[in-house]
């Protein structure tokens, strides 16, 4: 895996004279000379402690990093990780540093020691990505091997806590960026499986893949149908994680179409080109379900990932051709590039059989969710207020920028067909990802569930705090943290 630090090289010391090549000092905006760095070092740098700011300096005859934290007021665990994500790209030719980010900023976080240990943790990790394996001159190797989060003694402990989450955290993250950023012709849908079974027997989560034979037998007709233009069998990825004395159900549901050239109803070759990506809603799935033993909340959790190519050709489902989803709706299909909606229908449609409490699906949709809300923010709808808010909430704590979307009722006729239940596009562009919203939402009955369209965040073209160029594993931790919540709350 392309994390250049390994998760285990990041660990607690106690020690208030641990030694490494290099040490990092967290510092805070406004507080010039704090901490014995002389402030004629920082105006030298020109540095701040601006938020993500770093410098690399000699502090009491030390190669030191000094690491910007914004103003004490506003430091979050978002800010936080993107500092330490700065960091871990600062670190240059050292192979060990020593930090004491975890010890300044716990005071400034309402979760404390743990709380700024996983942040902290969880920045290094993520900011130290690299996705060069199929690169022949990947450039010089980062040095970065250990890095010792220093901490007073009676904070050992909460933040070895912390430590273990984030490694767990920035594993199912790098992995969601694997999945993504590996080219689609390494990535069909049996190669999903198999990371899938992989990344399962790794933590001791159950996982099932139904193969073409079983999604027929299954009435899995969407899957089937945007999977009939390809040579490629489609997969229904089915993990389970369920603790003992777990009450609840949560059901996750993804969006795995490893490539989408748009089907008969084909993409221009520009619109092709970032569509390697469109399994990121499932990559998060199998990434979510692969955290959960380390996190070890109360809660039964199911993931399900709908996976296949979606290609023309001349077994390619055709516009005007009638699919029938799991549950025995009907769908016109007049787009074949609206088929990320058409593999949801039976992921959903499986989600509602098992009356979950929540269910909860991640997407790269629609572009119309881009026009809406940009590159970085990934819009959000539902049927149930409650569980939009726990998402949101979730999101909030994690810093993954979400904003709440409305599923009007007034454009549900757009989806009238004259010959099935359903079309599976609107009227027109406007307003695209509000109808594929409510496309969803014939297929979760009266269960609760939110809907999540990542078009826009799986993908970043710039590098910056916890963030590499290309797949970001958005939703990871918001979904994590929402499902941490719905095992907490009655
Ligand atoms: N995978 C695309 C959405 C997408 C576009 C994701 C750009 C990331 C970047 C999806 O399958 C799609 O093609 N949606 C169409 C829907 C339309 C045909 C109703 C779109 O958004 O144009
Ligand atoms: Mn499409
Ligand atoms: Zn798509």
């Amino acid at each position: 895996m392309p994390l250049s630090l390994e998760p285990d090289a990041v660990v607690v010391v106690t020690s208030p004279d641990a030694e490494a090549e290099i040490s990092a000092r967290g510092l805070f905006e406004g507080g010039i000379g704090a901490g014995g760095v002389d402030a004629a070092v920082m105006a030298a740098g020109d540095f701040e402690a601006k938020a993500g700011q770093t410098l690399a300096a000699e502090v009491n005859g030390r190669p030191t990093i000094l690491v910007g934290l914004g103003t004490e007021e506003d430091l979050d665990v978002a800010r936080l990780r993107k500092a330490a994500g700065a960091l871990a790209r600062r670190a240059g030719r050292a192979a060990t540093l020593v930090t004491d980010l975890v010890e300044v900023a716990a005071g400034h976080l309402r979760g404390g020691v743990s709380e700024a240990a996983r942040a902290v943790t969880e920045g290094l990790l993520s900011g130290s990505y690299r996705f060069d394996t199929l690169k022949g001159n990947p450039g010089e190797a980062p040095a970065l091997e250990s890095v010792l989060l220093r901490v007073g003694t009676a904070d050992a402990e909460p933040a070895a806590e912390g430590v273990r989450t984030g490694r767990a955290i920035a594993s199912a993250v790098s992995l969601v960026r694997d999945l993504v950023n590996t080219p689609a012709s390494e990535m069909r849908a049996v190669d999903m499986a198999d990371a899938a079974i992989a990344a399962g027997a790794a933590v001791g989560v159950e996982v099932e893949a139904w193969d073409l034979d079983r999604c027929r037998s299954e009435r899995l007709g969407g899957l089937l149908g945007v999977n009939a233009g390809s040579v490629h069998e489609p997969r229904l990825i089915r993990m389970e994680y369920s603790p003992e004395g777990a009450e609840r159900t949560v059901v996750l549901v993804g969006k795995g179409v490893t490539f989408d050239t748009g089907g008969l109803s084909l993409k221009t070759s520009e619109g092709m080109m970032t569509m390697k990506t469109d399994m990121a809603g499932a990559a998060a799935v199998v990434a979510v379900m692969s955290a959960l033993p380390a996190l070890a909340p109360s809660v039964r959790v199911v993931g399900l990932a709908c996976c296949t190519d979606n290609q023309p050709g001349p077994t390619a489902t055709m516009p005007g051709d009638v699919l029938t989803i799991r549950n025995g709706k009907t769908v016109e299909v007049l787009n074949t590039d609206a088929e990320g909606r058409l593999v949801l229908a039976d992921g959903l449609s499986l989600a509602a059989e098992m009356e979950p409490e929540a269910v909860i699906d991640l997407a790269t949709l629609t572009g119309a969710c881009m026009v809406a809300l940009g590159k970085g923010i990934a819009g959000l709808m539902g049927n149930d207020d409650d569980l939009i808010s726990t998402v949101r909430e979730a999101a909030d704590i994690t810093g993954e920028r979400v904003w709440p979307l409305p599923l009007p009722d007034i454009y549900r006729k757009q989806l009238d067909s004259d010959v099935a239940d359903l079309r599976n596009i609107g009227a027109g562009r406007y307003g695209g990802a509000l109808t594929a919203g409510l496309f969803l939402e014939e297929f979760v009955g009266d269960t609760p569930w939110v809907h999540l369209d990542i078009a826009g965040p799986a993908g970043t073209d710039e590098a910056g705090g916890e963030y590499t160029k290309g797949a970001t594993g958005f939703g990871v931790r918001t979904v994590l943290e929402a499902v941490v919540s719905l095992a907490g709350s009655d």
